[in-house]
């Protein structure tokens, strides 16, 4: 018999999910903002201390309302890492904004802060700071920048919820933090998102454009006694049904990201030799600590021998993947954007990086499955035979 597929991704359910979904539908009142969007609201105020928490539903809806609360105008440049997800770059172009890419930190694929102030005009108006697989960004270096030359930081935290910059918790520390709870994220509900504030002057104005660009929440709150028409907007809030699924997996996020990150250290253990004869190259986590277990990557040394390690892992129904087309060579990037600098490190993750399977509750003996393909890949210079 063959044995199972190792799938890069399963999804988790905690078991309380039906329980929440089924008193949601008993509540009778299935639209937005109803009481367990609230409690995932104060979850989300809890654990991350920011300043508020506004579901969306999605990362992209989250990151679209920053742009709008920026009010960004044709022609203000945004600088974000070109090794990032088409919605960094999309929730600004839609505003006529002209995404700016740079390359990143080849250590942790995250935005170079070097590369950052290189990329500063007089047109700059914000800076994107993406959590590559959960790891945070130097957000001190970047918040600097960011006072320097009067930037605002919106940090797509995509993949970043209960990841840790130096002991804070990702979702305090950006003027603007956007949250996704896709399927494909440690903490999920389908599709789902937020967009948290920290910089209170935008609060009052994002209930307005997550409201179809109306006053309801201050009717809602009795703060006012007909809602209407106040600004431009549109539909940002998820169903109660969303949010009653995120909140048991808000829930048990401790769980999840402490399973999670036990994979990756058993990764990093079993891959260790490879890394240390220089076959492979593995994250320093030691020097970087803070990340969520979201994505374990490896380096190979080119684009050939990722392809034909992906093949041999396949061959054993291990599935793994690359990541992102980097934004500055996509047809979109190069038609909306522009890049600045060298984009070396960026092309290199394209080319050579290698997302392991990673979910809660994988086997150890599926873990050590991956490890010794791997090593086996290296160890019978499939390298050379197959290229
Ligand atoms: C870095 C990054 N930003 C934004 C998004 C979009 O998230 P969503 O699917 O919640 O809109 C993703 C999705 O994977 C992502 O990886």
């Amino acid at each position: 018999m063959q044995p199972d597929i190792i799938p890069r991704n399963t999804l988790y359910y905690t078991g309380s999910e039906q329980r929440y979904m089924a008193e949601a539908m008993e509540a009778r009142r299935l639209s937005g903002d109803g009481s367990f969007t609230e409690r995932c609201r104060a979850w989300l105020k809890l654990h991350t201390g920011c300043g508020e928490a506004l579901l969306t539903h999605s990362c992209t809806g989250a990151l679209e309302m920053a742009a709008l609360l920026l009010d960004i105008q044709a022609g203000d440049e945004i600088i974000m890492p070109s090794f990032t997800f088409s919605s960094t770059a999309n929730a600004f172009a839609l505003r006529g904004g002209i995404p700016v890419f740079v390359d990143i930190d080849p250590d942790t694929m995250n935005i170079s802060p070097d590369a950052i102030r290189k990329a500063v005009t007089p047109r700059t108006r914000v800076v994107v700071p993406v959590h590559y697989a959960g790891f945070p960004c130097d957000m001190d270096a970047i918040m600097d920048i960011g006072v320097e030359y009067g930037l605002v930081i919106v940090e797509d935290a995509a993949q970043a919820l209960c990841s840790r910059y130096k002991d804070i918790p990702i979702g305090r520390i950006g003027h603007l933090v956007c949250l996704s709870f896709h399927e494909s994220k440690n903490i999920q509900c389908g599709e789902g998102g937020a967009l948290l504030i920290n910089d209170l002057q935008y609060v009052g104005r994002a209930l307005v454009l997550r409201e179809k660009g109306t006053n309801r929440t201050a009717f809602l709150r009795g703060q006012v006694d007909k809602y209407t028409w106040v600004d431009i907007g549109s539909s940002y809030l998820p169903s109660e049904l969303n949010a009653a699924f995120l909140l048991a997996q808000l829930e048990d996020a401790e769980h999840i990201t402490k399973d999670r990150l036990r994979v990756c250290e058993a990764y990093h253990r079993l891959l260790h030799p490879l890394h240390a004869a220089g076959k492979i190259t593995l994250f320093d986590r030691a020097a970087h600590p803070g990340g969520n277990g979201h994505i374990f990557w490896i380096l190979t040394k080119s684009l050939q021998e990722r392809v034909a390690l992906s093949a041999f892992l396949r061959e054993r129904r291990i599935l793994s993947f690359f990541h992102y087309v980097p934004l500055h060579s996509s047809p979109a990037g190069r038609r909306l954007g522009k890049f600045c600098g060298s984009m070396e490190h960026t092309d290199r993750a394209f080319e050579c990086l290698l997302r392991l399977p990673l979910h809660v509750g994988m086997a150890e003996e599926d873990i050590r499955a991956v490890t010794e393909a791997i090593t086996q890949f290296y160890d019978n210079g499939q390298v050379s035979g197959r290229i």
